[in-house]
């Protein structure tokens, strides 16, 4: 709306309070930072403009779930850094992979996927997509005669894997599982959460279409939700397309935030990993520890793959506790730096026990095959000074030791990232 047009003499007041709180100044000069574009409408000149531009023949902003210019910023950003030809940018990492994979399926479709799944996605796919006729084989990802066998019983329209699998920290060796996918005629899907895109660029090594949660550390700060997918242009049409018809819009505040996070993702990222290395390295010295995986430990089994694969060994560690399910919540409530709660990939370091939190819906028979121990911890490793973690963990271990016998534990009713 104009300064100079809007004014029109014997207007009430509310009128003209709505005409002078929506003029929005003119600005020369280039804002620094992506300007937060709150508004759910823009204005058009005329209405065969905001024809021409709902319809998409145009380019513009009518209305902010088919499209608003901080979202777009982000959405741009992500597919650059990723490598990507467009972007799209979702409320949740939850709401990119289901509109991804609801975008690349129908029914009567099949989708071999990793057994090293996160649980949100495994129960999305249990549930929703087998209601609707898609149906599931799941694999491991590992054992590339298996993701052969699989994709060859039947006709598949995916391959879905996670860089590094949440949170068995199983790395998906992506140009030979690309490569499958696309002989046995599938496309390959990556969800590349525990990564980030400083650590791995799964679109490079052959992927076509790779989703994650910027919840984590792409947003960095544990203060935002949003999730982002990069592709194709065509491919990515399409997901816009299921976007605009399901509504899992990022919000433009959201955007803003995790575009500002995407600034300082590679730092993050380095000190992360540095830090990271240094915990999982100390902490297979330790006798209370059974287990210990990250991804670039020498013990780790794909450690090449990760070296070939990984800028870095990321944020994101494993371990199980020689004292089995009940030491896990002990060990958590005796630390002193982390916080007490879900998620990952922020400033904050937090502990938590994937059977009683992200993978609670998983009985012991589907935890097992999913390679979750009972007493498995997944640590995403915060930005504070390593020797304080070292100090915590290490006063934890002493404090659970001996491991007296304690009650069963009950599930928590949410399913948590
Ligand atoms: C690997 C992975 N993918 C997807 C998600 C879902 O992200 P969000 O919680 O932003 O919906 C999570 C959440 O923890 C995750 O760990």
């Amino acid at each position: 709306m104009g300064a100079d047009d809007d004014t029109i003499p014997g207007h009430g007041f509310s009128t003209r309070a709505i005409r002078a709180a929506s003029r929005v100044p003119a600005v020369d000069q280039t804002p620094t930072a992506v300007p937060i574009y709150q508004s759910a409408t823009f204005s058009t000149e005329d209405a065969d403009e905001l024809t021409e531009v709902t319809a998409g023949r145009v380019p513009g902003f009518v209305y902010s779930r088919l499209g608003n210019p901080t979202t777009a910023a982000l959405a741009d950003a992500y597919a650059e850094l990723a490598g990507g030809e467009a972007g799209a940018t979702f409320a949740t990492g939850m709401a990119a992979v289901h509109a991804t994979l609801a975008s690349l399926t129908g029914a009567g479709d099949r989708i071999v996927v990793t057994s090293a799944l996160y649980g949100s996605t495994r129960t999305l796919l249990d549930g929703l997509f087998t209601r609707f006729g898609v149906r599931t084989t799941f694999v491991d990802i590992r054992d590339h005669d298996a993701v052969a066998a699989a994709l060859s019983a039947e006709p598949a329209a995916l391959l879905y894997a996670e860089t590094i699998s949440n949170p068995t920290i199983v790395i998906a060796d992506h140009a030979a599982l690309a490569d499958l996918a696309h002989r046995h005629g599938a496309r390959y899907v990556v969800d590349n959460t525990f990564a980030s895109p400083y650590v791995c660029r799964p679109l490079e090594l052959g992927a076509d279409v790779v989703v994650e949660s910027a919840t984590k550390f792409i947003g960095g700060h544990s203060d935002v939700m949003g999730g982002v997918v990069a592709g194709d242009r065509a491919t990515l049409a399409a997901i816009h397309k299921t976007h605009v018809d399901t509504g899992g819009t990022l919000a433009p505040l959201a955007a803003f935030l995790i575009l500002r996070g995407l600034q300082t993702l590679a730092i993050r990222m380095d000190r992360h990993s540095a830090t990271a290395l240094a915990l999982a390295t100390w902490l297979e010295s330790r006798p209370e520890v059974a287990a210990v995986a990250y991804p670039s430990l020498a013990s780790h089994p794909q450690r090449m793959l990760a070296q070939r694969q990984l800028g870095s060994g990321g944020g994101m560690l494993a371990f199980d506790l020689a004292g089995g399910r009940h030491a896990g919540p002990r060990f958590i409530d005796a630390l002193r730096v982390p916080e007490r709660t879900a998620s990952l990939g922020s400033v904050h370091t937090v502990v938590v026990h994937p059977p009683t939190t992200s993978h609670r819906q998983l009985d012991e028979a589907g935890l097992a095959a999913a390679g979750i121990g009972p007493g498995l911890l997944r640590c995403s490793v915060g930005l504070e000074d390593a020797d304080d973690l070292i100090d915590d963990f290490g006063r934890a271990l002493d404090a659970i030791r001996p491991t007296p016998a304690t009650p069963a534990l009950t599930a928590p009713a949410a399913s948590i990232g």
